[in-house]
């Protein structure tokens, strides 16, 4: 015991000696700046390794050059430039909107109205790729058998499943025929698929991006979850990645719109847990599906 204090005066003494020759001051201020370096030096890491090396790089360089006299105010003074541009565009178009409830309601002429609005809409059938995939026109065809059955089924509530067992069969149906496409009637499957109906492409990729995340948090247990998309992707990815938390990486995609598998290969890691490809609808060129499949993540 006598030896372990006299060691312990000893350091002590020496180590006391040894600070002596420098100023107080000095002594306390040094460990502030080591910290406060330390701090910084693993924020500007944590956004490097969140954003990526070049944007935060552009980040820098955006945030330097606007302590230069005068740039700042230049900026500003662009950006308010096309704030006002856009706004004077969509004022006027905006005229005669109401902006509060009726007092009293539209009445019968409601339809008419609503026919008036229509005709101001661009003629999009068979010609707008991305808006609605369907072509012809709404008096016949395929778009009216649509219409029609949209019209017997728009006042239903598929959660009333003894209600509405007309609907409940067909999603069953749906979900049956979607799955034997990809797959459940394969004995490598274990015949555990299920599904339910969604009521449209951003809540498809919603559903799908989360049940993504969950089975890779059981499976993998990977609890920050990444996902690479092509920058071309819909914003329904965005959206998916804000809602449920998820870190997104977009990818530079070519004149074919194909994703940068190198990049796609660059991003893959240990968090990854959906790597998306795009399947442009009406236009022929696929992403280099069996090349990103063949990716180990
Ligand atoms: C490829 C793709 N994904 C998602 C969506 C979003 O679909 P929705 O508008 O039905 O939510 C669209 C719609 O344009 C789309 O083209």
């Amino acid at each position: 015991m006598e030896e372990i204090s006299s060691f312990l005066i000893k350091i002590r003494t020496t180590t006391n000696s040894f600070l002596s020759q420098y100023e107080p001051l000095l002594l306390l201020i040094t460990p502030l700046l080591v910290l406060f370096f330390t701090f910084n030096l693993q924020s500007f890491f944590n956004f490097v390794q969140d954003k990526g090396l070049k944007p935060t790089l552009i980040g820098f360089f955006m945030t330097s050059i606007k302590f230069i006299p005068g740039v700042n105010n230049h900026i500003e003074a662009e950006k308010q430039k096309v704030v006002d541009k856009l706004q004077s565009g969509s004022k006027s178009k905006r005229d005669g909107w109401m902006t509060e409830l009726p007092k009293a309601g539209l009445g019968g002429g409601v339809i008419e109205k609503l026919r008036d609005e229509k005709g101001n809409d661009v003629v999009w059938q068979g010609k707008c790729s991305g808006t609605v995939y369907i072509g012809g026109s709404e008096s016949e065809g395929h778009f009216s058998v649509i219409n029609e059955a949209y019209t017997m089924f728009s006042h239903t509530n598929p959660l009333h499943q003894d209600v509405f067992q007309s609907v409940v069969r067909f999603e069953g149906e749906v979900v049956a025929m979607t799955a034997a496409l990809l797959g459940s009637k394969e004995k490598a499957c274990g015949g555990e698929i299920c599904g339910n109906m969604t009521s449209g492409g951003t809540e498809s990729i919603l559903l799908a991006v989360k049940s993504s995340r969950d089975y890779m948090k059981t499976k993998k247990g990977i609890t920050k979850p990444e996902m690479i998309i092509p920058e071309s992707a819909h914003s329904a990815y965005d959206k998916a990645a804000q809602y449920f938390n998820i870190k997104l990486w977009r990818v530079p995609v070519n004149k074919e719109y194909q994703a940068d598998v190198k990049a796609i290969r660059r991003f893959i890691n240990k968090n990854t847990i959906l790597v998306c490809f795009n399947y442009i609808v009406l236009l022929p060129p696929i992403d280099c599906i069996p090349e990103i499949i063949k990716l180990d993540y």
